[in-house]
């Protein structure tokens, strides 16, 4: 085949193929989400009596990766919701009633199919063909499943001053014309500020405090019109004390080594604290009392004295805190009899 009509073969494929794969609309959805698959033909008014119309959807799976030891094979299509012309339903029956006509559009030439939720297994191409006395009309569409997601980095518990960078995302290739964040159960918009760092589809926020805590949402929108939404609990999280303490005893008395959640957290779980002594001595366990591990220790020596980790295990996080025991020896402890 010649260079020239090797060129003019290939135009011949474009210009075939192109225009057929171009003109089928996408349609993106949330999984978990609601979505509409659009179909609003334009009808004849004479001709929109659905006492004699009907419509099927069909729906031609996207091919998923094979599932392993098992041969790849080719989707075939099925019906998703048949309404015969009588106004009878039917349909592939695991299905419903996640997929819905609705009646109110159907009565306006609106044959448009809702799944509620999308679910990932939904994408693939979707045919609609509607049936109208002597009038028959077709709708296209390839839906696109895809998820979105908010990420923390780092991740779980943070402390007071801690940073954390808030990753907003959703599994589309083009960018997103708008991002939102809001926050709180009030769903309030945040602004830039000195403690809001807004970078696109990151939210930097340098130093967090308890009120910062609960959740936090982002809303991404697409030059289509398309929206989703996210949303992270953050959660700032100090064990008290929260600052280096050092306790002071006297030799031979009573010591109690404070550590605990704040009020609220982990009453419910039964908890248990590790407490590292100074000197590399064997940890002693606390069984925690609505988040209150505190150390007691019986006449204390100076062999006692030195600094103390308390280490809280939550939510496969590990909380810490330290507290330090000096022992006063200055003057002769003397035991009452
Ligand atoms: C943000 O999250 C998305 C989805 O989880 C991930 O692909 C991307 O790498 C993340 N970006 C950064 C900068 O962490
Ligand atoms: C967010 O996290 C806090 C503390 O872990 C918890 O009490 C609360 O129920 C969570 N809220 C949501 C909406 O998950
Ligand atoms: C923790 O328990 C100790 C007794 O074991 C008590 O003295 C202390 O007040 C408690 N702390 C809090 C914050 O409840
Ligand atoms: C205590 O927690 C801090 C972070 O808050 C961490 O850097 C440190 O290594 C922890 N110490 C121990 C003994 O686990």
């Amino acid at each position: 085949m010649g260079e020239a009509q090797f060129l003019v073969s290939l135009l011949l494929q474009l210009l075939w193929v192109a225009p057929v794969e171009a003109e089928v609309p996408e349609v993106w959805a949330q999984e978990g989400a609601p979505v509409q698959l659009p179909c609003r033909p334009t009808i004849p008014r004479q001709d929109l009596s659905l006492r004699k119309g009907g419509v099927t959807w069909q729906h031609l799976p996207d091919s998923g990766p094979p599932a392993p030891g098992s041969r790849p094979v080719a989707p075939s299509g099925y019906t998703v919701l048949r309404l015969a012309p009588g106004g009878l339903r039917s349909g592939r029956p695991p299905l419903q009633p996640r997929v819905q006509l609705e009646e109110r559009g159907l009565q306006r030439g609106d044959f448009s199919l809702w799944l509620r939720p999308a679910r990932r297994a939904d994408a693939g191409e979707y045919r609609a063909a509607v049936s109208l006395r002597d009038l028959a009309l077709t709708c296209r569409l390839r839906l696109r499943v895809g998820q979105a997601s908010m990420t923390a980095n780092p991740p779980g518990f943070l402390r007071t001053s801690g940073w954390v960078v808030l990753n907003c995302s959703f599994s589309r290739p083009d960018f997103p014309a708008s991002v939102q964040w809001i926050r709180g159960p009030g769903r309030v918009p945040v602004q830039k500020s000195p403690h809001h760092h807004l970078a696109g589809s990151f939210l930097f926020l340098p130093q967090v405090s308890p009120s910062d805590s609960g959740p936090w949402g982002c809303i991404l929108t697409y030059r289509d019109g398309f929206t989703v939404s996210s949303m992270y609990n953050l959660t700032v999280l100090d064990p008290e004390p929260s600052v280096p303490l050092t306790v002071y005893a006297g030799a031979g008395s009573r010591v109690e080594l404070p550590c605990h959640l704040p009020p609220g957290v982990g009453a419910q779980s039964s908890l248990t604290a590790k407490w590292a002594p100074p000197g590399g001595g064997p940890d002693l366990l606390m069984a925690g009392d609505n988040g209150n591990f505190t150390l007691r220790l019986e006449a204390v020596s100076q062999a006692q004295a030195g600094t103390y980790t308390c280490l809280i295990q939550m939510q496969g996080q590990q909380l810490n805190t330290t507290v330090t025991l000096a022992v006063i020896t200055g003057q002769p402890y003397v035991r009452k009899e």
